[in-house]
């Protein structure tokens, strides 16, 4: 079985001048939508091209830009990059895990533990690797070469892998082969940043919120992703998602396509 198109050969392309990975970074396609990134300004919204991306955080990206474009995912660069900034940026949280759930091959997982690896902190990132629902045959997502021949299942574990293997993240990235629920049961710790990707039926996205959301520490930050206000544009449990954690003392600092990174409050 032919894998999907993660390159074989490692992914990191050194970029000395940081002046050619910010043009990097400003070659990604921005769909005109309003990012608002200014940690610890926060009042305003800015356009993409106002929010001042470090240039080691441009640096960080640029050096796996091909290993980004090459696997397969759900994240587009605008929101990765937004993705990348808000875990950058969200300084309350540093030395806490960051947590991903949903990881699937590794996509949104190469936005973030980039940063997490200079950040000098770990990125857990949670998939039972059996795909969501609509990634099952049959629905809209289904990839037919991710299913293992033997077990008929979906399984994007050893290619998720392989991911981490090329973009040099195995000193960073906790693989969790799990349920998320089953998983959080077990995990006692704060943490500092929370992305919210993984099933996105409104029964298991208000599990996730539920099972993970009071883990973050005051000041860290949640970031939830294909949040559609409009219906006609995608489901909606990650925007009833959204909604409530703007009632529970959450504020929004990001906002870029369908991903939202909110703050909690810090008193
Ligand atoms: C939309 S994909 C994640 C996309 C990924 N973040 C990216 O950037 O490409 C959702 C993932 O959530 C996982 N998932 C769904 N329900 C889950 C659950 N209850 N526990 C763990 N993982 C789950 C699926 O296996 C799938 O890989």
């Amino acid at each position: 079985m032919d894998p999907p198109s993660n390159s074989e050969q490692r992914g990191k392309t050194k970029i000395a001048n940081p002046k050619d990975a910010i043009k990097f970074i400003q070659r990604l396609p921005n769909p005109g939508s309003q990012v608002s990134a200014g940690f610890p300004a926060l009042a305003e919204e800015k356009t993409m091209s106002q929010v001042a991306i470090s240039p080691k955080l441009a640096q960080l990206l640029s050096s796996s830009q091909e290993l980004i474009r090459s696997t397969k995912g759900f994240m587009p660069p605008d929101e990765g990059t937004a993705l990348a900034v808000s875990l950058f940026n969200c300084s309350a949280s540093f030395g806490y895990p960051a947590v991903e759930i949903g990881s699937y091959i590794g996509l949104s997982t190469l936005y973030l533990g980039l940063v997490a690896q200079h950040q000098r902190r770990v990125l857990i990132s949670v998939d039972h690797h059996r795909g969501s629902q609509e990634n099952q045959q049959g629905w809209e997502f289904h990839d037919p070469i991710l299913v293992d021949p033997v077990s008929k299942k979906m399984d994007t574990l050893y290619l998720f892998r392989r991911t981490i293997d090329l973009a040099g993240l195995n000193d960073t990235v906790i693989v969790v082969a799990a349920d998320s629920q089953i998983y959080a049961n077990s995990f006692r710790e704060g943490i500092g940043f929370l992305f919210i990707d993984g099933g996105h039926s409104l029964e298991q996205a208000e599990k996730d919120y539920e099972a993970w959301v009071p883990k973050i520490i005051p000041g860290g930050c949640l970031a939830i992703h294909d949040v559609y206000p409009d219906p006609s544009l995608g489901g909606q449990p990650p925007f009833i998602l959204y909604q409530r954690s703007l009632r529970e003392g959450f504020r929004v600092v990001v906002s870029q396509g369908s991903l939202r990174v909110m703050k909690k409050d810090s008193s």
